[in-house]
């Protein structure tokens, strides 16, 4: 049944062009979370699920940890709160609705994964929100960092004092584009 609502879920993203991460970068955050072996995801931009179920597949494999996603959309989040029931992962996430950096603001518990997919001059904002849970260490991987203008901060920040590291995709829509994601490890 997961596997079916997963691509259920890819489906309906490519028909209404709804983002989200596509198969090539979600192997690479599937296999970040199975490395870090989380006990708290945090994912700022949940659109309809998609990343959240590549997450929520290797939790659930692992036997432990659990996602909040945070989703500014209300019709979003709910189509993504659906998608997890069918897919029968409901009981490992938890869904808001809201501003990510103001949604952060109000995690008081510690965080070792955080999965930043949202508004991108929006990413410092929320490393911001919740750098006060984050755990020694904690993962903190970063989508479309191609888009580098639009999140120097971001970068600028973690690329200076984190281990970080950009992998690069070619893009299967736009030939010759090519889009990154960042690694950070995070310490204090
Ligand atoms: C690229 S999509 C996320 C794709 C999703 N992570 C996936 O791979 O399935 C970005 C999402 O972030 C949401 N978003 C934009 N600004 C936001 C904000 N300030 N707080 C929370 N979500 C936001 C958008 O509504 C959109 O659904």
């Amino acid at each position: 049944m997961f596997e079916q609502v997963l691509a259920e879920v890819e489906g309906q993203c490519r028909a209404e062009r709804v983002p989200m991460l596509g198969p090539d970068k979600a192997k690479l955050l599937a296999s970040c979370v199975e490395k870090a072996k989380p006990s708290l995801i945090v994912e700022c931009g949940t659109a309809i699920g998609y990343s959240g179920l590549w997450i929520l597949r290797v939790l659930k494999n692992l036997g432990s940890g659990r996602l909040i996603t945070v989703e500014i959309e209300k019709a979003n989040a709910e189509r993504a709160r659906a998608n997890f029931e069918s897919a029968g992962v409901a009981d490992l996430v938890d869904s808001r609705i809201g501003d990510a950096a103001e949604v952060l603001k109000t995690i008081q518990e510690p965080v070792d994964f955080l999965f930043l997919d949202n508004n991108k001059d929006g990413y410092y904002a929320c490393f911001r929100a919740i750098e006060s849970q984050l755990t020694n260490p904690a993962t903190i991987v970063a989508d479309n960092v191609g888009r580098a203008d639009q999140m120097a901060d971001y970068l600028e920040h973690v690329r200076t004092n984190y281990d970080s590291e950009t992998h690069w995709f070619e893009s299967r829509r736009r030939p010759g584009r090519r889009d990154g994601m960042e690694v950070s490890i995070y310490r204090y």
